[in-house]
């Protein structure tokens, strides 16, 4: 069942994904900084804040007054800001809900990738609260409503030792105390969030927090827009002498309200408490997934680093030596942050196919798919091509190419498969050409291997590709599982390609100073 909507999820989100990187170009694309684009909405609601907070009059009786004065009068500044924290919150909540949905739909959040997903739902309850008390504070008709259906609300539960909704029966009983209250929470949920928002990303490693510049400059031109041609308002005072009939909705933040007045209390209660015990258990509901920790070999690793640098989940560490080989550090593989993705294999630079003899081992490797067994299935699948051009595709098992047979070796990220392999196979003509088939740039199940991948190949990050690969043999197809007839087609006009291309003849390459010799750390420091 949950396969069935993730894959009708996915192949939304991929439709949308697509229109959108035609319109703002792939770099660009909303749909892959949704996270970033939170954080970024976060800093508008706080600043605007901020600057609200210097005309905003905190007592309960010149509260709305305040406000009325601030959209009337200083309406070419506090007043475009007051619209600025009310768009740009309702933004926030469409944001979360699109990040929530993708992440789920791209199946980014069970076994060790539990924490990010975890500590998202704090986020939801923190993001509606901040929301909620904000409506509150223009004691308007609408923050009436508000007040009144949520203490009823609150007040369902067995925690408060007198009805809090008291307040709210006549003027009289309405004490500031209440309200200065509503103003602390406002302020103090929003820093619970900020915090939240922070933690949620310590297992990620570079995450993006900040959205290209001129996505930025988007935002804030549209919500500027937005500001001058329906400036946020007020509704009409409060009255607690009168009951109000009927108040314009924010859809964003009291969705349920009007649902609130409807059902019983406890359905309500019985509805949140379902859908936050649901999404709180998810990353370990059946099928789970346990691939299994990166393995390191202290004989083959001098301590580089590059694993590190480039591991997309804070799963290793540079700790001290603690072998005899002459470096100062090696690095220690955490396995309940790992998630199996292979990349640290693919940044080794022990981790080269040309080695002729003894055990094919590495610095750091997959238990399962060793860089031995990858080698050998490189070499067997390259056997079984035929046709006019030989093309062997080394395929991400979550992209287009997933589940493909002929001619293809999947691997759990293409970024494992390191720079040299792809040497390997054209110099030994084991092929005429090779594919790199991974995810769609855009939504990498692996975070960055497809930014990594991009990098070593055209020579900018470390392990590069090696200037002597001729990159006419080499093709690079990133796509969507949804994707799969656009991936044959490329496929298809590269092997086209390819078949034109002068024949060449087997090119054994011995092994020359600059390219790895495939000796372990060890034998090359005896
Ligand atoms: C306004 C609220 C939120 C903000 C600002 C936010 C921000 C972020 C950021 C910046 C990342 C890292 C993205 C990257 O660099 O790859 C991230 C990842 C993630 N978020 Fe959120 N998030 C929010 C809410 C949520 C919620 C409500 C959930 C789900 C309950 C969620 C689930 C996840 C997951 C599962 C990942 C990790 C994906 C992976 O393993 O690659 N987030 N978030
Ligand atoms: S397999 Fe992936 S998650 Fe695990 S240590 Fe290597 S790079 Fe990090
Ligand atoms: S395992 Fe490989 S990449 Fe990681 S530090 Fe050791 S030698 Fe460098």
């Amino acid at each position: 069942m949950t396969g069935l909507v993730k894959s009708v999820l996915r192949r939304g989100f991929n439709a949308a994904e697509r229109g959108c990187d035609r319109v703002f170009s792939p770099a660009l694309n909303p749909f892959a900084q949704l996270g970033s684009l939170g954080y970024f909405l976060f800093w508008i609601v706080a600043a605007s804040g901020i600057y609200l907070f210097i005309f905003f009059d905190t007592g309960v009786v010149n509260a709305y007054a305040s406000l009325e004065w601030i959209s009337n009068d200083l309406w070419y500044h506090a007043g475009i800001m007051r619209s600025f924290h009310r768009y740009a919150s309702d933004l926030m909540v469409v944001v979360m809900g699109l990040h929530l949905l993708r992440e789920f739909s791209l199946d980014r959040y069970r076994g060790v990738r539990w924490f990010s997903w975890l500590t998202g739902v704090p986020i939801i309850w923190f993001l509606y609260i901040s929301g909620i008390t904000g409506y509150w504070l223009v004691w308007d008709q609408l923050a009436q409503f508000v007040a009144i259906v949520s203490t009823e609300l609150l007040d369902w539960l067995p925690i408060f030792g007198e009805p809090i909704a008291r307040n709210f029966l006549t003027p009289e009983s309405l004490s500031g105390r209440f309200f200065t209250l509503m103003v602390f929470l406002h302020i103090a949920v929003p820093l619970l969030l900020l915090l939240m928002m922070w933690i949620h990303i310590q297992r990620i490693s570079q995450p993006r927090v900040n959205p290209p510049r001129a996505l930025m400059a988007m935002i804030l031109t549209a919500l500027l827009a937005t500001s001058l041609w329906k400036p946020a308002l007020s509704q009409g005072p409060a009255d607690l002498s009168r009951v109000t009939s009927e108040v314009g909705i924010d859809w964003y933040f009291l969705p349920l309200y009007p649902l609130i007045d409807l059902l019983s209390h406890g359905v309500i209660w019985a509805l949140l408490g379902g859908f936050t015990l649901i999404v709180l258990v998810m990353p370990w509901l059946p099928p789970l997934k346990r691939p299994q920790a990166a393995v390191v070999d202290l004989d083959h690793c001098n301590g580089c680093a590059r694993c590190v640098e480039d591991c997309p989940y804070e799963a290793i560490r540079l700790v001290p030596r603690s072998d005899d080989l002459p470096f100062p550090n090696e690095v220690a593989v955490d396995p309940a942050l790992c998630v199996g993705c292979g990349i640290c294999m693919g940044a080794c630079p022990s981790s080269t196919p040309f080695r002729r003899s003894g055990e094919l081992v590495t610095g750091i490797d997959l238990p399962d798919l060793p860089l031995k067994e990858l080698r050998d299935r490189t070499i067997a699948t390259a056997a079984t091509l035929r046709g006019p051009a030989r093309i062997l595709v080394l395929a991400c098992q979550y992209g287009a190419a997933s589940g493909r047979q002929d001619a293809t070796v999947s691997l759990p990220c293409v970024a494992m498969a390191p720079p040299s392999l792809i040497d390997f196979i054209l110099s030994r003509d084991l092929a005429d050409g090779v594919v790199i088939a991974g995810c769609a740039e855009r939504a990498c199940y692996n975070r960055v291997g497809v930014e990594w991948t991009k990098a070593r190949i055209a020579g900018k990050r470390d392990p590069y590709l090696r200037d002597r690969v001729p990159r006419e043999r080499l093709a690079m197809i990133w796509a969507d599982r949804n994707e799969r007839r656009r991936f044959e087609a490329e496929l298809a006009v590269f092997a086209e390609t390819v078949a034109k291309l002068p024949q060449t003849g087997p090119r054994m390459v011995r092994a020359t100073p600059s390219q790895p010799s495939g000796k372990s750390a060890r034998e090359l420091v005896l």
